[in-house]
């Protein structure tokens, strides 16, 4: 390694795509053992043999990171890329973290999805949401934002349906709650800063293909 390599920087969605993509760097012989103690308050942490910086930040905040150029490249869900809509090349869709976007609700909700009527839907994604509703199905909606256990919203009555995530479907199930229009399929993708692409095409392509023979 050069003295005067630079540090690529990766921003990791907290919880288990972090632990996930750590898995799969291991794999290719990208180290952070550091990252793995769970009891550490560190926020950010260096493998010096490859120049690489790591640091963990909520979900959401990684395509922020990313398009700021604060990290070179970004491993989050593409539900957040869609909802934060930050400018940034989606290099690799990593095949984990595999679940659905929907239009949730009880039965009885499924008409109401049929006739352009106007309804209220809960969701931890707004824009999501209203794309869908609004650009898609063209049937005007009040969205209303909640920031987690969307599926009391039809529940007690606050919404009709939801927009959420849903990946083996058991608390929809557990709740009495079915799913009623798929809106896309999700995973965990690889976004890469667009500066950082020109600069550091080399080292960031490497990385790239040998995730992608490893997947
Ligand atoms: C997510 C999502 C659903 C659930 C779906 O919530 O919002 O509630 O997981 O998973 P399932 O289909 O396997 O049951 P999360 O656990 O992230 O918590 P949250 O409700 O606070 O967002």
């Amino acid at each position: 390694m050069s003295e005067d390599m630079r540090y690529i920087t990766f921003a990791l969605g907290k919880g288990r795509l972090a632990n996930k993509t750590l898995d799969i760097l291991d794999r290719i012989g990208v180290h952070c053992e550091e990252m793995k103690d769970k009891s550490t308050r560190k926020l950010i942490f260096v493998n010096e043999e490859l120049k690489f910086k790591f640091f963990l930040a909520k979900g959401p905040d990684v395509p922020t990171y990313v398009e700021y150029g604060a990290a070179d490249i970004g491993v989050v869900g593409k539900d957040t890329l869609l909802e934060e809509g930050r400018r940034a090349y989606e290099v690799l869709d990593l095949g984990f973290g595999k679940c659905r976007m929907c239009v949730c609700g009880p039965e009885s909700a499924r008409e109401l999805l049929q006739h352009h009527e106007m309804i209220r839907v809960a969701s931890k994604y707004p824009h999501i949401a209203k794309d869908y509703f609004y650009n898609k199905k063209h049937q005007t909606v009040d969205i209303i934002k909640l920031n987690g256990s969307v599926e009391l919203g039809p529940i007690v009555g606050l919404s009709d349906v939801i927009v959420d995530i849903v990946e083996t479907g058991s608390t929809l199930k557990e709740n009495g709650l079915v799913v009623l229009e798929e809106i896309c399929p999700l995973s965990a993708r690889m976004i890469v800063n667009q500066v950082s692409m020109k600069m550091e095409s080399q080292r960031i392509m490497d990385l790239v293909h040998k995730l992608k023979a490893n997947l």
